[in-house]
């Protein structure tokens, strides 16, 4: 603990000596999370503040994405990622050429992507939106038909919240020549992206909480199965998620996400009692230490850098998101 504390206070001290600004997602771990970060929150708050910055340097204690996402929004600052790779399992699971032949397929349907996904990806696409947001968003675009990418479940719970149907066109015979049933009115054309954290939420997990605290509230965040999620109490954002725990004073809450979180809160408020899966930590959230932040500071790593092509075609769908909401 001494240790980390030493750690935290030399990050703050270069911090100011080199003019940078630590943002900190709510998922890092609890020694990091409630000593470096200068702004915490979820991807659409961090987003935001990645983009008011007068720093000349942004460290970003997150994943790749969020760095990303960082670098199309303020490209004349020095943007960090304290580990080397940082990835995340939604992004990884559709490439810029994916979206190309969704258009191909369904010319004229507009494209909203999740923000956990790379650059060039972004770049593809006409507007994105985080799990804060992705229902109003699609509401925004007032189009029958919409392209969701590429989380499979959060798709799923947008279109039950939006009262459109999902399919999933290279699940259908036929991909890609497949065509839209005109006989449905509102679609989403999904993908399938999914968490690897989240998906490991189930039904039973909430059943068996119930059980056993009868008054338990359940809180799950969107990227979970759009069974869990309507089992749930509230669905939301993290920063949403630690908001409702703050407005309310229910005895238990059983956390369906990122581990850490659950941990983040329970330091701020130690009278909540939040249930959660301690199995279910983030891997890549994980790699984020106070040790590689205070390198990322001293080395100036790891750069994160966005051809300028596919920033300014990337950022076009960022800044929509950001202006809408
Ligand atoms: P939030 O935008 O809700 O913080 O979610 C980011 C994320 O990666 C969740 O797994
Ligand atoms: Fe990606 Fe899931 Fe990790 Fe979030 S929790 S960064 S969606 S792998």
């Amino acid at each position: 603990i001494r240790l980390k504390a030493e750690l935290a206070v030399q990050i703050n001290q270069l911090k100011k000596e080199r003019n940078a600004v630590i943002l900190g997602h709510n998922y890092m771990e609890p020694a990091l999370f409630h000593s470096i970060p200068d702004f915490k929150g979820d991807s659409l708050e961090l987003a935001r503040k990645a983009a008011e910055t007068d720093k000349d340097i942004i460290v970003f204690c997150g994943v790749r994405f969020m760095a990303e996402t960082a670098k199309i929004l303020s490209p004349e600052k020095t943007v960090l990622l304290p580990a080397e790779k940082a990835g995340c399992s939604l992004a990884e699971s559709i490439t810029a050429d994916d979206i190309r032949l969704l258009r191909e397929k369904f010319p004229g349907v507009p494209v909203v992507t999740y923000v956990n996904t790379y650059a060039e990806v972004k770049a593809e696409s006409d507007v994105c939106c985080t799990s804060g947001n992705a229902k109003a968003v699609v509401e925004s675009l007032n189009s029958d038909t919409v392209i969701f990418l590429p989380d499979e479940y959060l798709a799923g719970n947008v279109a039950r919240e939006t009262g459109k149907h999902i399919i999933f066109p290279t699940k259908m015979k036929g991909w890609p020549e497949i065509k839209l049933d005109t006989d449905l009115d509102y679609q989403i054309i999904g993908w399938h992206g999914k968490c690897e954290v989240h998906e490991l939420f189930t039904v039973e997990d909430i059943e068996n909480a119930r059980k056993l605290y009868p008054d338990v509230v359940v809180l799950a965040h969107p990227e979970c199965s759009p069974e869990v999620t309507a089992r749930a109490d509230f669905a939301g954002s993290t920063s949403a998620m630690i908001k409702y725990v703050e407005q309310h004073d229910a005895p238990h809450y059983l956390l369906l996400t990122e581990c850490s979180m659950g941990d983040n809160i329970m330091a701020a408020h130690p009278e909540k009692e939040m249930l959660r899966l301690c199995t279910h930590r983030c891997p890549h959230m994980a790699e984020i230490t106070l040790e590689d932040t205070l390198q990322s500071l001293k080395q100036t790593r790891y750069v994160i850098e966005v051809p300028e092509d596919i920033r300014k075609r990337a950022e076009k769908a960022v800044r929509r998101m950001i202006e809408l909401f």
